[in-house]
């Protein structure tokens, strides 16, 4: 195996094992990966990132009734048939432009949803030797270029692990992953701590964690013998923490915003922003927003 920092990144691992709680009724049967922002079904827009920076291979962690996103991901013979038959282009190319490469999704199983951290380990036999990127599929990150993209040119400076940060206000720091930081240059930090959901008043910074990672494959390792912590889940956060001193570790303070779909306010929000964004209804969405507001 190459030295951490030569090594290229060979998977992107797409957790969608999650029960969605947050958002309920709404996924008690459609994954909440596949719940649309405007048109889109929200894991498609984290693919779509992925690829563009660079990564040919997609490794989605399911669980039960995960199904419909690795079919969203296939060609529906039937329905493209009925449209091109019916004339329908424009229908005909938003169901099929989107179909990744043969064979560069794959599917492995998380039997049970013990955590985030658990969920990327059970990717480990799936994603080459290595390093990974991590994308959260309930996260969607609206800049002008990848957010992963962007991590990835840190990559290929500093090598090792790099996360992306976002600021939030020092008051709800306790609901994030918080990074404690080192020497910083420009938006790249060091990151020399990392909590999960710190009590008020003990976060080390404001900077939070925001979904997109790139780790080394000794993560899997740490992964394998970490112990359940925040929640009782297996988290992520307390396995990187484990490699830090011991790999290069940096923070992006990336350009642009996310959208946490997990969460009903978050979802709503990027519903709206993607909406008034949209090249054939943004003006209209804008007018409805509009007079919604003056009524409210
Ligand atoms: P979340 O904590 O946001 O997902 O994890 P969740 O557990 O589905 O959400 P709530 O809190 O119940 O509403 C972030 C991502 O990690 C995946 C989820 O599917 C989500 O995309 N995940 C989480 C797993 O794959 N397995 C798990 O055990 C936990």
């Amino acid at each position: 195996m190459a030295e951490p920092g030569k090594r290229p990144i060979t998977a992107a691992i797409l957790p969608v094992a999650g029960l969605g709680t947050r958002v309920l009724p709404a996924t008690k049967a459609i994954p909440k990966e596949m719940l649309p922002v405007v048109d889109k079904p929200v894991v498609q827009f984290v693919v779509e990132e992925a690829l563009a920076a660079g990564i040919e291979r997609i490794v989605l962690v399911t669980g039960r009734g995960k199904g419909a996103i690795e079919d969203h991901f296939d060609h529906m013979f039937e329905l493209e048939a009925s449209l091109r038959a019916r004339g329908k282009d424009e229908g005909l190319a938003a169901a099929s432009d989107f179909v990744p490469q043969p064979g560069q999704v794959i599917s492995t199983r998380q039997q049970s949803p013990l955590g985030l951290g658990h969920a990327v380990w059970c990717a480990r036999h799936a994603v080459g030797d290595g390093a990974v990127a991590v994308l959260l599929p309930d996260v969607i990150i609206r800049a002008p270029r990848g957010c992963l993209a962007q991590m990835v040119d840190v990559y290929d400076r500093h090598g090792g692990n790099v996360v992306a940060l976002e600021e939030v206000p020092w008051d709800v720091t306790y609901r994030y992953g918080i990074v404690e930081t080192g020497a910083r240059d420009g938006s790249t930090v060091e990151v020399t701590g990392m909590v999960e959901k710190p009590k008020a008043g003990e976060a080390p910074s404001n900077l939070s964690l925001v979904g997109r990672y790139i780790l080394q494959p000794e993560v899997f390792a740490a992964l394998a013998s970490q112990e359940p912590g925040a929640g009782g889940e297996i988290q992520l956060t307390d396995a990187m923490a484990s490699l830090l001193g011991k790999q290069p570790f940096h923070g992006l303070v990336y350009d642009g915003r996310q959208f946490d779909c997990g969460d009903k306010a978050g979802y709503v929000e990027a519903n709206a922003a993607y909406g008034l964004d949209h090249p054939d209804i943004g003006p209209e969405v804008r007018k409805r927003l509009a007079a919604l507001l003056s009524q409210a």
